[in-house]
């Protein structure tokens, strides 16, 4: 409004001051009009009476002049008429002729304007025209003085500058109206073209036009301006801080001005199980639990997630809240749990997280089963859980990290309930190219849940790639390569490569059992003689894993390199996982049984050839097994990561130990320091492992040192930081635009 009121004021005046100065001479242009129009209708009239009046002066009858001047009168609607003879000061005239006008005193008369006169009786103005009488051949006989009334040029004139006053505000009305309309329109395509600016998304519509032409120059040097304003203040070394959980929670209170975090996940940090009367503590084998975990104890807040365990309604409070970790050690964050009914589970994790989208994301030949109930109950889990982020967050703008495949539409549907949220998603798994994605029957809705996200995270640039692609293959957004954002609704997602990774120094490094301990204890709990070498592999029971390939490249070594028989044993961890599930029913069986081939082939050994424990194993029994193993085998056909690779590592603080890693993992691109294996390729992973045995003590430890020393750099709370930390900027962005917007918008 300010900003239309400062176009429309000065045209205002502008044309009042042009008002002003126009009427008088609109009136003075109307007067000498009328006078000329008088002035050629007097001198008709006086050279239609000049034949009677000279007539009757020549025939010296005079004293009938009154009546012919009269009779003028009365025929041409004049006031007064009066005949002036030649030579004589005394006119002779009808009675109506003003007192002021004497025939010694006619010459004023001679030009216009000045033949008007105003009356001393207050009668209002007349005009005199004074016009020549002839005698004949050139003499005169004298003058004819006419008056007119011309009260009537005063009624016009007012009339006419009512008519001006009226036109004048007309024009005044419309032209400011006209200008009104054309700077909101203008504003209005500044405004979106500001915010499209802001957005990344450059200056064109959709449609390819630009929104403002005029605002194109200036373009590369506003974003620039604005991302420099949004960047958060960088120390010169940042890149090189260590960043431990003391960095994390000072990034939260001073960046983010200790704004509360949220973060939901399907699975949760703690389940509270009743074994034999008693409740007991799990922790559960999943990668995004140990890496979380940390993180949420650095940063406290609340972390939702579904209430699976047998024991866990019994230990939470009315909000259905508990503090954790649980004692002895001290509460740092809360864990809020989220219940549903056997039926929302089945559909919601075991059917469309676990039998669909899981399947579709990873690359291990297993079909994705897609039905449309299991999706009806995916999409209220994901409703359920969206109530209980409203619940839990005490502002406007939480910052929401929302995890994993589980809750796809869950971005969408917290930022229709919180607005000003900012919603980062880590998306765990592997993403598709768009061909495979493209099989999910509802890719749309999917994508647009996740594009409800201000920050949307996968762990490699691959997986990225696959995202952005498929964005554009499917649905009708706007993506920028150069920013890795997707512009979609009017809204921004970034689309960015966070390597997730473990807690360095490793937890139980403080009060871990020297390694000598660890590989006896382990040989002592097999059964196996000391300098007996040990592998161990550590995964959930999963398909996607390789289990199956691995234990086949085992059986390869034995058969190739016979000599390792009785001198070398693999122990596979294997934790049970979504049992409900064919697919994982039938895998179980299959491992189970090759394991047993394996076993039964090479029974004339002194000591079996693989040991396989498929139950749940708390982090402190893995970390002896990591500890007392000599080799590590990491197989999975497709993983988004995989931390066992990185525990392994961080867990080997003697330097010694040799990784064997799938090239298909994304901690692959990370540890080329590891021995990369094909998991498909049987031989090569048996060859793998023979190096991996016979590698000396000096490769082992040059291997494992850099390892560990990216591990160390890029640890867990790095990961979180820079989360945080693109988080931060986005909300100072976000700050800067609104406010822009809304200074443009006041303006108006
Ligand atoms: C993967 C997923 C996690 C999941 C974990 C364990 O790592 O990315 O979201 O928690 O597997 O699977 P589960 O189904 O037991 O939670």
């Amino acid at each position: 409004m300010r900003l239309s009121l400062r176009f429309v004021v000065p045209l205002l005046v502008a044309l009042g001051i042009f008002a002003y100065a126009a009427l008088p001479l609109v009136d003075r242009l109307m007067l000498r009009w009328l006078s000329r129009d008088l002035e050629v209708r007097s001198s008709q009239i006086a050279k239609t009476a000049e034949d009677p009046l000279r007539n009757l002066v020549q025939s010296g009858s005079p004293d009938h002049i009154p009546q012919l001047l009269a009779r003028i009168t009365r025929d041409e609607r004049l006031l007064a008429v009066a005949f002036c003879p030649a030579g004589s000061a005394d006119a002779i005239a009808t009675p109506t002729l003003p007192v002021e006008l004497r025939c010694s005193d006619l010459d004023r008369f001679a030009d216009p304007p000045n033949d008007l006169l105003q009356t001393a009786a207050g009668g209002g103005p007349v005009y005199v025209s004074v016009q020549p009488v002839n005698a004949g051949s050139g003499v005169g006989l004298g003058r004819l003085v006419l008056v007119h009334d011309v009260s009537f040029i005063a009624r016009r004139s007012s009339e006419t500058r009512e008519y001006l006053f009226f036109f004048f505000v007309g024009l005044g009305i419309t032209v400011a109206l006209i200008t009104v309309v054309i700077a909101q329109l203008s504003w209005r395509g500044w405004v979106q073209g500001l915010r499209a600016l802001l957005r990344g998304e450059g200056l064109l519509r959709p449609s390819g036009k630009p929104y403002v032409p005029e605002l194109q120059p200036i373009a590369r040097d506003l974003r620039a301006l604005i991302r420099d304003l949004g960047a958060a203040p960088r120390r010169p070394d940042e890149d090189h801080v260590a960043w431990t959980p003391d960095t994390l929670r000072t990034l939260l209170r001073g960046e983010l001005r200790g704004q509360e975090v949220i973060v939901v996940s399907n699975r949760e940090p703690y389940i509270h199980m009743r074994q034999n009367g008693q409740i007991t503590v799990w922790r559960p084998a999943s990668g995004l639990v140990t890496a979380l975990e940390p993180v949420m104890r650095a940063c406290s807040g609340t972390w939702i997630a579904h209430g699976g365990g047998s024991a866990d309604r019994e230990v939470v409070d009315a909000h259905d809240r508990i503090a954790v970790p649980p004692p002895p050690a001290p509460p740092a964050y809360h864990l809020r749990r989220v219940w549903l009914t056997e039926q929302q589970e089945a559909g919601y994790y075991y059917g469309f997280a676990n039998e669909g989208l899981w399947p579709l994301c990873h690359i291990a030949h297993v079909r994705p089963t897609f039905r449309t109930s299991d999706w009806e109950q995916y999409a209220a889990a994901n409703r359920l859980f969206a109530r209980a982020v409203a619940d839990e967050a005490r502002s406007d703008d939480p910052i929401v990290l929302v995890h994993d495949y589980h809750f796809a539409l869950l971005p969408r549907l917290i930022r229709e309930s919180l607005p000003e949220a900012t919603i980062i998603t880590f998306w765990h798994i592997p993403w598709p190219n768009p061909e495979a994605f493209g099989i999910c029957p509802w890719r749309e809705e999917v994508l647009d849940g996740l594009l409800g996200s201000s920050i949307l995270g996968f762990h490699t640039q691959f997986h990225c790639n696959n995202f952005l692609d498929t964005i554009e293959r499917l649905i009708e957004a706007r993506v920028d390569r150069e920013m890795f954002t997707v512009s979609y609704r009017g809204e921004l997602t970034a689309v960015k490569r966070y390597p997730i990774s473990i807690d360095w120094p490793a937890p139980r490094a403080a009060t871990a059992v020297p390694v000598e301990q660890c590989r006896a204890a382990v040989r002592q709990r097999h059964g196996l003689p000391e300098g007996h070498a040990i592998g161990i592999g550590v995964d959930r029971l999963d398909y996607t894993k390789g289990v199956e390939e691995r234990l086949r490249a085992i059986e390869r070594l034995f058969e190739l390199q016979p000599e390792w028989l009785g001198k070398f044993t693999f122990v596979q961890l294997a934790a049970p996982t979504r049992t409900r599930i064919e697919h994982y029913q039938q895998y179980q069986a299959r491992v189970e049984a090759l394991a047993a081939r394996i076993n039964e082939r090479f029974k004339h050994a002194a000591y079996p050839a693989v040991i396989l424990r498929i139950d749940h194993h708390e982090p402190e029994s893995v970390y002896e097994y990591y500890r007392g193993a000599d080799v590590c085998v990491v197989t999975s056909l497709h993983d988004g990561m995989n931390l066992v690779s990185k525990e392994f590592v961080a867990a080997r603080d003697d330097n010694a130990g040799v990784l064997i890693l799938s090239q298909f993992t994304g901690a692959s691109r990370e540890l080329p320091e590891a021995i990369i294996v094909n998991p498909y390729d049987t031989d090569q992973c048996a060859a793998a492992l023979q190096l991996a045995l016979t590698m000396p003590k000096e490769e082992q430890r040059a291997r494992m040192r850099l390892m560990r020393e990216l591990i160390k750099e890029f640890n867990v709370y790095r990961w979180a930081g820079r989360m945080l930390r693109d988080a931060a900027g986005m909300r100072r962005r976000g700050r800067i635009s609104h406010s822009m917007v809304a200074a443009a918008r006041a303006a108006l």
